[in-house]
């Protein structure tokens, strides 16, 4: 086990992934986790996370400083590094102009085992204005850039500190920097495996179930499918899964859906639900009574199918690590408070909750899904939001409405899904603007569909895609053509914020 001891920089999980990454299992713990509390859980090495705060104020986050004493091999990230220095004597402060994006650090293979593997010369990821300024006894500087202190150590006491971010893409050698550090001064064995996770998983889902049903709300998303496919693996004939198909989803994708688990072992219950769902929204233009009422309806939905199958002791969810990072490390207690459908009230009457995915990352969980036969398609979706297309279509939703839509849709992912560098998230919104045409020899007026592209790691932020002017024509020129009642085709080039990726 590795620690990350998060000081709230915002690749705290890049980092605990690229630990992973190399074979090497890592958990992301709260900065200020106590030295007795590291001690129990005996990791052979710790991370500390950038931040956002400077170490010299009085409010900043600090580690316990006993953890300095345990001999366990230390690295400072940014902030992390910074924390260190000051702590031990050494001194921050703010520079006059930071560095901020790539630059060049020099250092040498002689100067530290970090960098054995690495150029002499590298490009890596800044993000800072404050730097160290002096160093603590018994430390030497091992690489700098042409304004600060870029890495120092104390070997004898196994503390190491960067000032660049080793974690992320954009660090020439970053991946070998994490290596050396794991490998070469943590004494790493690298025996993280996957398909020990499934094995591990497998036998304590059925050592906690016994002979018990377990109840899962599949709704055809990564991480629920990822977990369905883990369960019936485990307990194939004890699992049952319910998808509340409120009609809402993307072109044949609840006929996929059932396509795939209807042929796998589990007890797989479709509910069309549509009219009920649809009969709800009518009249409705408001996007959050939209989510509201979607969100009450499928609890309903749920809890009487639910109902017809008597008394079952234990749900599963397909909550995924970073759920339970950014909820606090809260298993269960927040049902993935994101995803208003598919998440669940607290008060069902359910005793136990399972979540087999709960250590895992989302590309982890997709390896995964790989690893247990699920096709591509549902293995490498793209996230879709619990109201699905109902909150695609601008204003009250209608049968007419969502059949535009998803044509529009279709024809947008079939240009995009293939593409070369494919944004994390696509699709089309059927917005409520009407605009003036012209076909045939006809005036038309018809709506104006929109089309949404964006490229992010945590969705939190994003930029738009800049997809390539001759896929736009080729979009355009499809949806207009094939789809008759669409006046026009916009591209939204808002990143988030000022907009969020949605439109509604
Ligand atoms: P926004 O629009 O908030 O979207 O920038 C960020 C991410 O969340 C998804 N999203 C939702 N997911 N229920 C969900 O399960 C929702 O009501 C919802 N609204 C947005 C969105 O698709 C994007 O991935």
């Amino acid at each position: 086990l590795v620690l990350v001891l998060d000081f709230g920089g915002q690749y705290k999980e890049l980092i605990a992934r690229a630990v992973r990454g190399v074979s090497v299992y890592s958990e992301i713990k709260p900065g200020h986790l106590s030295a007795d509390e590291v001690r129990r859980l005996n990791p052979i090495g710790i991370i500390l996370t950038g931040g956002p705060k400077s170490v010299y104020l009085a409010d900043s986050p600090k580690c316990d400083p006993e953890i300095w004493e345990l001999g366990i091999p230390i690295l400072g990230i940014c902030y992390g590094m910074q924390m260190m220095c000051q702590m031990l004597g050494g001194e921050v402060a703010p520079k006059d102009a930071g560095e901020y994006g790539r630059v060049t650090v020099t250092s040498a293979a002689s100067l530290s085992k970090l960098f054995c593997s690495v150029k002499n010369s590298f490009t890596a990821l800044m993000s800072h204005r404050d730097a160290v300024t002096r160093l603590p006894e018994g430390f030497r500087m091992t690489a700098s850039t042409a304004t600060c202190i870029a890495a120092c150590e104390n070997a004898t006491r196994k503390l190491y500190g960067v000032q660049f971010h080793p974690e992320t893409e954009h660090t020439e050698g970053g991946r070998e920097i994490i290596k050396s550090f794991l490998y070469d001064i943590c004494a790493a064995v690298g025996d993280y495996k996957l398909d020990d996770y499934i094995d591990t998983q497998v036998r304590r889902i059925r050592n906690q179930v016994g002979n018990n049903n377990v109840l899962l709300a599949l709704s055809g998303g990564v991480d629920s499918s990822v977990c369905a496919s883990l369960l019936s693996k485990a307990i194939p004939e004890q699992l049952i899964c319910i998808f509340v198909d409120h009609g809402f989803m993307r072109l044949h994708e609840g006929d996929e859906i059932e396509g795939v688990f209807s042929k796998r072992k589990l007890r797989f219950i479709r509910i069309n639900a549509h009219e009920r769902f649809l009969a709800k929204l009518k009249g409705v233009t408001k996007p959050e009574t939209k989510r509201k009422l979607i969100g009450e309806e499928f609890i309903r939905v749920f809890e009487e199918e639910a109902g017809k199958l008597g008394d079952i002791r234990f749900l599963a969810q397909g909550t995924i690590y970073p759920d339970i990072v950014e909820s606090g490390g809260q298993h269960g207690a927040t049902i993935k408070s994101h995803h208003n459908v598919g998440g669940l009230p607290e008060n069902l009457a359910f005793s136990e909750v399972i979540e087999p995915l709960s250590g895992l990352f989302k590309d982890e969980v997709r390896i995964l899904g790989r690893k247990l036969g699920l096709p591509a398609f549902l293995v490498n979706r793209q996230p879709f939001p619990g109201p699905g297309l109902a909150i695609r279509v601008m204003g009250e939703v209608t049968d007419e409405k969502l059949e535009v839509l998803r044509g529009a849709d279709a024809i947008l992912r079939e240009e995009l899904d293939g593409a070369r560098r494919r944004p994390d998230q696509y699709f089309a919104v059927l917005t409520d603007t009407f605009s003036v045409g012209v076909k045939g020899d006809d005036r038309t007026y018809d709506p104006v569909i929109a089309i949404r592209a964006v490229s992010t790691s945590d969705f939190m932020t994003c930029e738009y895609t800049e997809i390539p002017h001759r896929i736009l024509r080729r979009i355009s020129s499809r949806i207009t053509s094939e789809i008759p009642s669409v006046s026009r085709v916009v591209y939204d080039i808002t990143s988030k914020p000022p907009a969020t990726v949605e439109w509604e």
